[in-house]
């Protein structure tokens, strides 16, 4: 059986509530404080499992990231190729206000100490076929990418958050990439959804694309192939973990061999549940939840 492994980042979200987000000069009081567990990895881990498959996560975490991989502990995601090294590990200020909109400010920490001869390690247990998803929250990106083209996985990316990171990868040895609109037009140019598609398809035309816009929905493009799928209507209270949710959803259809538009239903309802609770992982609902759920 094809083996999915996530390896990504792993983060703790102290996440503020805040009737706006704070600018440049000022100080604001926050209306409350709690801290999640997060990083665009461990959501996508925490997605897929409760997406209701077996996944592998490999990634580091640092002397204060014990309840980061209780987390994916008790969602039953692989944690033997999670490390734990001296000094801290990642986290984020988030800052979510009344509009549940997010402003997130990330700190790598041990995320950022993962190296080739690591990723080596871990990949090495890995064969043609099995899957790769990953994110831009992690050190040797470039590396991990090459490598695992080379043993023959399948990689799928979502080149969150968009830097200078993912121009360093060879990113046409890439599967299929989740993209959403500021991604997609760090990609190609354009901010409009057509052009992005239009554009990614020439310049990757073996590779799929998710391209999520939120409320205005989610798109499928691969191989002249395109689909639309309408947002699910939702009473957002903090849209952090979407992306993630509807990245494990979808993947979780891709993988049951259900067509493009059933997948992405799949993801958009989901990803809908996500945005009516407060925090990252524990936000992600599982695949009953989608069924007992009207959104
Ligand atoms: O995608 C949401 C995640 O992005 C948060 O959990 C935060 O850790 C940041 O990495």
């Amino acid at each position: 059986m094809r083996k999915i492994l996530n390896f990504g980042s792993l983060n703790a979200d102290y996440v503020y509530t805040v009737n706006h987000m704070v600018r440049g000069g000022e100080t604001t009081a926050s209306l409350g404080m709690t801290i999640f567990p997060g990083g665009k990895g461990l959501n996508q881990s925490i997605a897929l499992a409760r997406a209701g498959l077996p996944v592998y996560h490999a990634g580091l975490i640092g002397e204060d990231g014990d309840f980061l991989l209780d987390t994916l502990r008790a969602d039953g995601v692989d944690t033997q190729f999670v490390g734990k090294i001296p000094g801290r590990g990642g986290h984020t200020i988030i800052q979510v206000d009344k509009n549940a909109q997010n402003a997130i400010l990330l700190f790598g920490g041990s995320n950022r100490a993962i190296t080739p001869a690591y990723a080596d390690e871990v990949l090495s247990h890995f064969s043609s076929g099995d899957l790769l998803l990953l994110q831009n929250e992690i050190s040797a990106l470039p590396h991990i990418l090459d490598k695992a083209h080379d043993i023959g996985m399948e990689v799928w990316l979502n080149p969150s958050p968009m830097d200078e990171g993912v121009f360093a990868c060879d990113l046409t040895k890439v599967s299929g990439f989740f993209l959403n609109e500021i991604e997609g037009a760090e990609l190609t140019g354009s901010g409009d959804p057509e052009i992005i598609l239009t554009r990614m398809a020439e310049k990757f035309p073996n590779a799929a694309v998710v391209l999520t816009l939120g409320e205005h929905g989610a798109w499928y493009a691969k191989d002249g192939m395109r689909v639309f799928c309408p947002a699910e209507k939702a009473e957002a209270v903090d849209t952090t973990a979407a992306g993630d949710t509807f990245t494990g959803y979808f993947l979780r259809g891709m993988l049951d061999g259900l067509a493009p538009e059933k997948a992405l239903q799949l993801a958009a309802k989901a990803a809908a549940i996500t945005v009516s609770r407060p925090g990252a992982a524990p936000s992600i609902p599982n695949y009953e939840e989608l069924n007992a759920s009207r959104v």
